[in-house]
């Protein structure tokens, strides 16, 4: 089976002083997440798409689902303390209520990349069904510089090796949940990106191509680039 994951268990922090999380902020008329949700029942191949947030806010994600998405196969359910234990919710539910076959994958996306594209949600379904781990990347625009003391430079990587790292993160569900398991309690809070947790654990993570659209909205300015996108796409 194929499964998707959206990840809306945050609370936005650095959109500043809202009064909800910024995956429920309007972008042109409708929250942020139902652009995301959009794209993903636009494919066929998903059993069910599973969509984690904030315990408070699962009432308000059943309103807005109900209100503009129109598919059986999404659910609500909540997220977790982090974002991998947001991950992990989603992995335990489908565990809980279908059972995890050996084969099983799930499609995993921010809540706020609302510009995924149809292309790289299927090369993430067929690089994790061929490969078991996949994570979304573009090439880095800017020359990366490591300070490891915060005060002098320790390193200047060679740029055509650096990507920046996107989403989707796609998984064998019963690979990830077998390495995640196996992580200590701090070993969970230093590995925060859930493909270096499978890099770490041995296994080989593919690289799909992801889009210079296919941004995180994290602050106010992303906002206004979010907005600016999808105003061009009205005007052509
Ligand atoms: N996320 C999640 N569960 C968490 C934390 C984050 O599902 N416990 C999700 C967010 O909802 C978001 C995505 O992971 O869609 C990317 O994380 P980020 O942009 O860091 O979101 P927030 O944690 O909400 O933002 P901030 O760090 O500004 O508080």
């Amino acid at each position: 089976m194929i499964y998707a994951e959206i990840l809306a268990g945050g609370k936005g922090t650095r959109m500043g002083n809202v009064n909800m999380p910024k995956q429920y902020l309007p972008l042109k008329g409708k929250p942020i997440i139902v652009h995301t949700i959009e794209k993903f029942i636009l494919n066929d191949r998903f059993e069910k798409i599973i969509i984690a947030t904030p315990k408070d806010w699962i009432n308000h994600t059943q309103d807005i689902i109900k209100k503009y998405i129109f598919d059986s196969r999404v659910i609500v359910i909540e997220g977790g303390t982090d974002r991998n234990e947001t991950i992990m919710n989603g992995i335990r539910y489908v565990e809980k209520e279908f059972g995890l076959n050996e084969d099983d994958i799930i499609v995993t996306h921010d809540a706020v990349r609302p510009f995924i594209t149809h292309r790289i949600i299927e090369e993430n379904i067929e690089m994790a069904l061929e490969f078991g781990s996949v994570d979304t990347v573009i090439p880095a625009v800017d020359t990366i510089v490591e300070s490891t003391n915060h005060d002098f430079i320790t390193d200047i990587p060679v740029r055509d090796n650096i990507y920046q790292g996107q989403t989707p993160q796609s998984f064998n569900m019963k690979t990830i949940q077998k390495h995640y398991n196996n992580l200590s309690d701090e070993e969970k809070q230093i590995l925060t990106d859930a493909c270096k947790i499978c890099l770490l654990a041995g296994e080989k993570v593919k690289l799909v191509n992801g889009g210079i659209s296919n941004i995180k909205i994290t602050t106010p300015y992303d906002l206004k680039v979010a907005n600016a996108i999808v105003q061009e796409r009205i005007n052509s």
